[in-house]
């Protein structure tokens, strides 16, 4: 277990670039499943995530070198197609290579991802349109079995637009028999990135962005090399780190277009937000206003901003009303935020969060990813001290954050226990 040690009260001042998507890498490595071939991925995070991914496609046969910010897999040898409850239990994201490997080898073999400290996480639409294209799927003790004689392409609707659940049939359609479409797709970007993955590897996907996918299924695919989109989420954590200790921070490697809601409510809360071609600079002269946000799917405000945003607001002048609707659980950032003095009161799935003009350092706990980025952004703002414990969520997530920070003027140290 590790801990930061968070003094806060610095102003953060210059320049910080963002890295690769993790939520861009993941599925593009699940990807490389599907051809016997090398792949290189470029700018991939140093992130646990990534390591867990990495360990997932060794356990399945797969070769994997991992060089900075290069990763070259070579699937050639994968020669099993069940994962381990141990590697399911250490990320949920691992079902995704439930796509890919139905779709090589018309079996696979997962443990349940079970839910998380966001909320229950269910895969009922991976499944559904898994069978959708013909694979029987078989659900006992805690596994999850999907076996195909034959894949066809067939027209699947998602109830709601599931960015993994999407990528699964991406995955899993692109050499079944015929086409596949898939109608109220998830439109986040990091789909996109995987179209074009997908497409490198000589697979036949148009309409990843919109609501509708088309998958033309092919024979077969081969290696490819490709370079991710930055993380969106990373960048928008550290538009706040810039907004809420009033500082001035110039952000780079960014795709502005992927954080138009972040962008937009940050200048509706009186944060300068300046764009120019791949950089954001965001300066905050003072106390932010209280804005209302609702969580909702590409291209409204990301669930994955929302605890980082909050802790915004808690400084802010005025209420906000903050509501949550895509996951069911994802407020536990709102207790350890209370330890440090914000007001912050919870109706459901509604948080109403009354603006105090400073918080006070605590102990807080990071309960997961986002929750824990939100209490590194409420501590760079406190008054005196914080300690955070369970910074291993956070490195699921981001590349040594206190690194980034502290070279923007922040002081936070990172004590291995
Ligand atoms: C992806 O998770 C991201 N993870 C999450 O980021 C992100 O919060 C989420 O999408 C929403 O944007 C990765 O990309 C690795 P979903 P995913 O399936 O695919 C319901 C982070 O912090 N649902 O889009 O698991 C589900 O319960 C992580 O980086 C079903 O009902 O999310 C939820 O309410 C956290 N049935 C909604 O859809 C299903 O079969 C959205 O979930 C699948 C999902």
């Amino acid at each position: 277990m590790q801990k930061f040690m968070i003094m806060g009260g610095n102003r953060l001042q210059g320049t910080v670039r963002v890295n690769g998507s993790k939520n861009a890498t993941l599925p593009i490595m699940a990807a490389s499943l599907l051809q016997e071939g090398r792949c290189t991925i470029k700018g991939v995070p140093r992130l646990r995530d990534v390591a867990v991914m990495r360990d997932v496609l060794v356990y399945l046969g797969a070769s994997v070198a991992w060089e900075k910010d290069v990763m070259h897999i070579d699937a050639g040898g994968v020669n099993c197609q069940e994962v381990s409850e141990e590697l399911m239990r250490r990320m949920r994201a691992s079902n995704l290579v439930l796509g890919s490997l139905v779709g090589r080898f018309r079996r696979a073999k997962i443990s349940y991802p079970g839910g998380c400290q966001i909320g229950t996480r269910p895969m009922n639409l991976h499944l559904k349109g898994l069978q959708a294209l013909g694979a029987t799927i078989t659900e006992k003790y805690g596994y999850i079995t999907a076996q195909a004689e034959k894949l066809r392409g067939s027209e699947i609707y998602f109830d709601v637009p599931s960015v993994g659940a999407t990528e699964n049939l991406m995955m899993a359609a692109v050499m079944a028999e015929g086409t596949t479409v898939i109608r109220n797709a998830a439109k986040e970007p990091e789909i996109i990135d995987l179209q074009n993955f997908l497409n490198r590897m000589g697979a036949k996907i148009r309409g990843a962005g919109t609501d509708t996918i088309k998958i033309t299924g092919v024979d077969s695919l081969h290696g490819a090399e490709h370079a991710v989109i930055p993380d969106r989420i990373e960048a928008g954590t550290h538009m706040v780190a810039a907004a809420i200790t009033c500082g001035d921070v110039l952000i780079t490697n960014v795709i502005p277009e992927h954080l138009e809601p972040v962008i937009n409510k940050l200048r509706e809360a009186g944060i300068n937000v300046e764009v120019k071609d791949d950089r954001v600079r965001v300066w905050a002269g003072k106390r932010p206003l209280a804005v209302d946000i609702k969580t909702m799917p590409y291209p409204g405000f990301p669930t994955d901003m929302q605890p980082q945003f909050m802790a915004l607001m808690t400084v802010a002048e005025g209420t906000s009303v903050i509501t949550e609707t895509i996951f069911e659980n994802r407020f536990k950032h709102v207790m350890e935020l209370r330890r440090m003095g914000a007001d912050i009161r919870l109706e459901g799935q509604t948080a109403v969060v009354k603006g105090v003009p400073a918080l006070s350092g605590a102990y807080v706990e990071a309960t997961d990813l986002r929750a824990g980025a939100a209490l590194v952004l409420a501590a760079l703002a406190a008054e005196n001290g914080t300690v955070l414990e369970r910074v291993e969520h956070i490195d699921r997530g981001y590349e040594r954050l206190e690194n980034k920070y502290n070279a923007l003027g922040a002081r936070i140290i990172r004590v291995h226990k």
